[in-house]
């Protein structure tokens, strides 16, 4: 038995020099191998700041409060920071409903709060009203037929209404925004004109109408012609409502344009017509946007 111990001692002790270094060696490589699992797990769970919706084009909206809790009550350490990372800020602007074509609800809401989205929105169903109208003017189809209804009807009462312009582009706008700082100044060009999204005529719902004379063509006087008294007294009835009035700038947002008129259809241009109500804003319980945000 002894003279078996002492041949193993000898033979561990004459190749240490070769198992050592093999031990080592296989150390380090079980050491790599579990430090480069640890970094891939880590590299999927990260959240960047371009996934977190932190890019542009990418919004990603909070989580409802309370939501989730149950989950979330078994995560680790690790997953709940991944969930705080993907919260952000919300948009400041409530996202329209779209109906199945795609189009805006008739009562969405574009104000100094609430851009129109998408930001590049254009109706599918624009058209050419039969009215007299500027080269040009395009409308939401379904106000079309309302718009002609009520240039007929005005007619017959021996007015003369034109329609200066309905829809305008995101660009469109852009461009006569830009002027209008440029000219005015942007705190002056905030109170006549919306910011590029901002716009109600982007919805296609909206028009602008003047007199084929070109008396008091998009001025506060227009108010005081037959034609703007007689609109302000009857659009409702084919569906349209006075978006800003001589009172109603700390809701609507903006100084008083008796000529720009929001289809928003005729049962609710009718409720709102006599329910009173200053603006669409309060009319659809929403909040005063005299400013942006
Ligand atoms: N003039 C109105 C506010 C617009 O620019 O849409
Ligand atoms: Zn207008």
């Amino acid at each position: 038995m002894q003279r078996l111990f002492s041949t193993i001692r000898k033979q561990v002790i004459s190749r240490w020099k070769l198992v050592l270094p093999l031990c080592f060696l296989l150390i380090l490589l079980l050491g790599s191998g579990v430090y480069a699992l640890s970094q891939s797990d880590s590299t999927q769970n990260t959240v960047t700041e371009e996934d977190a919706g932190y890019d542009e084009d990418v919004v990603v909206y909070p989580l409802e409060e309370g939501d989730g809790d149950d989950e979330q009550s078994d995560e680790t350490e690790d997953e709940e920071q991944d969930d705080e990372a993907q919260v952000v800020t919300p948009p400041t602007t409530p996202q329209p409903e779209t109906n199945s074509s795609g189009l805006v609800s008739l009562l969405v809401l574009v104000n100094k709060h609430s851009a129109i989205s998408p930001l590049g929105y254009s109706p599918s169903n624009l058209t050419a009203p039969n009215v007299t109208k500027r080269s040009g003017a395009v409308i939401d189809a379904r106000a079309s037929g309302a718009l002609e209804s009520m240039f007929t009807d005005a007619s017959n009462a021996g007015l003369s209404l034109m329609l200066s312009n309905a829809f305008r582009s995101y660009s469109t706008q852009q461009g006569l925004y830009n002027n209008y700082v440029a000219r005015d100044g942007q705190t002056a060009a905030d109170t006549y004109s919306a910011r590029p999204g901002h716009s109600e005529h982007q919805t296609g719902l909206a028009a602008d109408i003047i007199v084929p004379s070109g008396t008091c063509s998009l001025e506060a006087c227009f108010g005081d012609l037959p034609e703007g008294k007689w609109l302000a007294e009857n659009s409702y009835k084919y569906g349209f409502i006075i978006r800003y009035t001589k009172t109603n700038k700390s809701e609507a947002g903006y100084t008083y344009e008796p000529w720009h008129i929001r289809y928003i259809g005729v049962s609710d241009a009718t409720s709102y017509y006599q329910s009173g109500a200053s603006s669409l804003e309060s009319y659809l319980g929403k909040p005063a946007a005299p400013d942006y945000l």
